[in-house]
């Protein structure tokens, strides 16, 4: 069984736009509701703005369906790029200190928009960002309704 994947390099900004589509269609596809997408959505469009300022658009955004045993699914986001790697994780985490060429949201936000949120960076290497966010498990679309390819 095979879950649908895509990877796009992020080398401007309308690359990020057709990221935001790409995420926002596949997790409207595998049944989160509107409000979930629209997070989604907001966490990916960060996450590739990110790419395109601070990594000089050396990156690319794989979006894909995970699961975990035969019943729990998610969409995660993951970005990768070969920028210059943050310095102080902890500050750029702490949402306050988004410059003011970025989207305004920052990778704070990104941890709370989804469900799960890992960072890891080199200084002078690049930076990967894993985020995902599980379908709710209340049975809607968490099960006999995804589709896989
Ligand atoms: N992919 C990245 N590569 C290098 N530095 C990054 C990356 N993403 C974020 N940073 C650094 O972390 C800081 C905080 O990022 P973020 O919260 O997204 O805010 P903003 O993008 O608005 O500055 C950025 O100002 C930048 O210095
Ligand atoms: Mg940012």
């Amino acid at each position: 069984m095979s879950l649908p994947e895509i990877t796009l390099e992020i080398p401007d900004i309308p690359s990020t736009v057709r990221a935001v589509a790409e995420a926002g269609e596949m997790a409207s596809k595998f049944g989160f509701e509107e409000v979930e997408v629209a997070k989604i959505a907001t966490a990916t469009a960060e996450l590739a703005m990110n790419i395109v300022i601070h990594a000089m658009g050396k990156g690319r955004l794989t979006i894909r369906m995970v699961a975990e045993g035969s019943s729990r699914f998610g969409l995660a986001v993951i970005a990768v790029d070969e920028g210059p790697g943050i310095g102080n994780v902890d500050d750029a985490l702490e949402g306050g200190r988004t410059s003011s060429t970025g989207l305004g949201i920052g990778l704070g936000a990104v941890k709370r928009l989804m469900d799960e949120f890992s960072l890891t960076t080199i200084v002078g290497k690049g930076t990967t960002v894993t985020t995902i966010k599980w379908l709710r498990q209340d049975g809607k679309a968490a099960g006999g309704d995804v589709q896989t390819t």
